[in-house]
């Protein structure tokens, strides 16, 4: 059982994390544990994509779990009924035999602890082969290697070849401290064995409690989901392996597997609270994939990286221009210029890119080529085909370029440091020159030289530039203030509520996605606007924490995650925990909470 003097934020988890929905997983671990809805059963499912074994990038979304049907069992191989607790470091299983408990003896082990002294089991069905004929021929593959031990005596271990793979029943004699291991991996190395549960578990806590002892405190009404935000963002870790060159974060170990440009940057900003190094690694394990042209991929998953998509059309695929305005962040909460030096380099490169290969039409204006470029994949904006020259791609690279300006200032180059402060202001004039609709008071975005009729928050974005003019700035805040277009309870959504495309559940065609909250809340105190910045951090904050879990977006209308949004996802629990401490921060001195 947990320890009473356990980080509280281990016992405020005390069942939070629901396992028929969200993985029981480790940090650093491929291993997702799920019970099942219907049935007194778990399941073991890899995060990998494995496309060694199946080629489609995606097939992973749809693979049957590695191991199934996963009981326990009493000395007669009767299936046992259990009901579970979980922590982060350990689900009980409550049987009338006694507890069971499960814990991650290390990233690719699993450990079942038995109840002392009786005769107990497993069973499971696992298919460690994958085959099928292919044109010419057919292929055998191996998956993933298996290794099931206790630190006890077997008294039955049968494996029988069942339904394409082997079903196993191992059941064995307890003493005190014993447990049952499953082990998943891809190498053959000698295997460590099956520790007693007692280190396991002493271990595991340890892990975890040493990961929550770190985090900043944060006002009482936070805790609960700032406690899961925290839990997301070591439950979503990866250890290195294949082109994952270091620990970092998935955005959703359930459905989304590899890394993410501007996912791992959102990432980074909570991890700065607890781990700078780790937060500086996020943009690393993107960096180490640069093209030759400077150019960014999209993604990076473990047999390599994304940098061109064939669908909606065939283009190269990046995301938004983020990473020196992150480092920037890290850097205010751990100042290190040998990081900065490092990626100044890379981070030069990578804005040269967007004008070098982006700008079909050399007006200093850079374009999408890729709906998925942009981030915001089905959005409206991109609905009249592309290229599309657009304000909030503009205004990230003006964001890059104050924020090169600032690094080269810390680095102490000076004039590259007015360089890229002339470029930023630049890139403001030219926006309201070719993009700034008077009679709408909008910024809009241009294919082919026109202008696209849609309204979104990308329309406003140049506020974030913190460089506009009085009049256009009035016109855009009076905008983002109008509860007919965008500040409804459920800010911001993603498309104008009134705009004839807004769809309250469909991706990025109306929910609220609160990476771009943060990005408004962090333009409004730029601009001085402090008060509105407030009260979207505290709708953004309610938002997520009406909720058990924390998704990828929400319905804009009602506020609930629809049913296609991603649970347990990354950056929305990054955004969390970094608007929760800006709260904290921000309360008038004297009024410190008491924590
Ligand atoms: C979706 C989002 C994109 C994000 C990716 C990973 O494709 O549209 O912005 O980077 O998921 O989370």
């Amino acid at each position: 059982m947990i320890h009473p003097e356990t980080s509280a934020y281990l016992s405020l988890l005390r069942n939070k994390i629901d396992i028929k929905t969200v993985p029981f997983s480790d940090r650093g671990s491929r291993l997702l544990v799920f019970q099942d809805k219907k049935n007194p059963s778990f399941f073991i499912r890899l995060a990998e994509r494995l496309t060694a074994i199946q080629p489609d990038i995606e097939a992973y979304l749809h693979r049957p779990p590695f191991i199934q049907d996963f009981c326990l069992l009493d000395e007669k191989g009767e299936i046992l009924d259990f009901s579970v607790i979980t922590y982060p470091h350990i689900v009980h299983l409550q049987t009338h035999l006694g507890d069971f408990a499960m814990v991650f003896q290390d990233a690719k082990t699993i450990a079942l602890g038995l109840p002392p002294r009786v005769s107990a089991g497993i069973r499971f069905h696992v298919q460690p082969q994958f085959w099928e004929t292919t044109e010419g021929g057919g292929v055998f593959k191996a998956v993933r290697n298996l290794i099931y031990t206790s630190n006890c005596e077997p008294v039955r271990n049968e494996i029988t070849p069942d339904k394409g793979g082997y079903t196993v029943e191992y059941i064995v004699r307890a003493e005190d401290d014993s447990a049952l291991s499953i082990t998943i991996r891809d190498e053959l190395q000698l295997h460590p064995g099956t520790q007693p549960l007692s280190i396991s578990l002493a271990n595991a806590e340890a892990r975890w409690r040493d990961w929550f002892e770190r985090i900043p405190p944060v006002d009482e009404k936070y805790r609960p989901t700032y406690a899961y935000a925290w839990w997301i963002m070591a439950n979503n870790l990866i250890g290195p392996q294949g082109q994952v060159a270091y620990e970092a974060m998935m955005p959703s170990k359930l459905s989304y597997v590899g890394l993410w440009l501007w996912d791992s940057a959102m990432h980074a900003l909570a991890y700065r609270y607890v781990d700078p190094e780790l937060a500086r690694n996020q943009i690393r394990a993107m960096l180490a994939y640069q093209l030759e042209d400077g150019m960014l991929p999209d993604a990076v998953y473990d047999e390599g990286v994304i940098a061109t998509i064939d669908h909606p059309i065939s283009a190269e695929v990046t995301k938004p221009p983020i990473l020196a305005w992150a480092a920037l962040k890290l850097h205010e909460t751990d100042p290190d210029p040998d990081f900065l030096q490092e990626i100044y380099i890379p981070l030069v490169r990578w804005n040269a890119w967007w004008f070098a290969m982006n700008d079909d039409d050399v007006d200093g204006l850079a374009q999408y080529n890729h709906p998925y470029s942009s981030g915001l994949d089905d959005n409206p904006l991109w609905d009249h085909g592309m290229p599309v020259e657009s304000p909030d791609l503009n205004t990230y690279l003006c964001v890059q370029m104050g924020s090169l300006a600032n690094i080269a200032e810390i680095l102490g180059i000076e004039f590259e440091a007015r360089m890229w402060r002339k470029r930023a202001a630049a890139i403001v004039q030219r926006m309201i020159k070719d993009m700034w609709d008077e009679e709408s008071g909008l910024f809009r975005a241009l294919r082919e030289e026109q202008p696209i009729p849609v309204v979104t928050p990308f329309n406003l974005y140049p506020l974030w530039t913190g460089q506009l003019p009085d009049h256009i700035r009035e016109r855009l805040l009076a905008h983002l203030a109008n509860p007919e277009e965008f500040w409804g309870e459920y800010a911001l959504p993603s498309v104008a509520y009134n705009d004839p495309n807004f769809d309250p559940l469909t991706m990025w065609r109306g929910p609220v996605w609160v990476n771009i909250n943060y990005f408004f809340i962090e333009a409004l105190r730029q601009i001085g606007e402090f008060d509105l910045a407030n009260q979207l951090r505290d709708k953004t904050l309610s938002l997520i924490m009406n909720h058990n879990s924390i998704y990828e977006y929400y319905n804009a209308l009602t506020g609930e995650p629809p049913d296609m949004a991603a649970d347990i996802f990354g950056w929305t629990a990054a955004v969390f925990i970094d608007l929760a401490i800006q709260a904290n921060r921000d309360v008038p001195s004297g009024l410190e909470p008491k924590l």
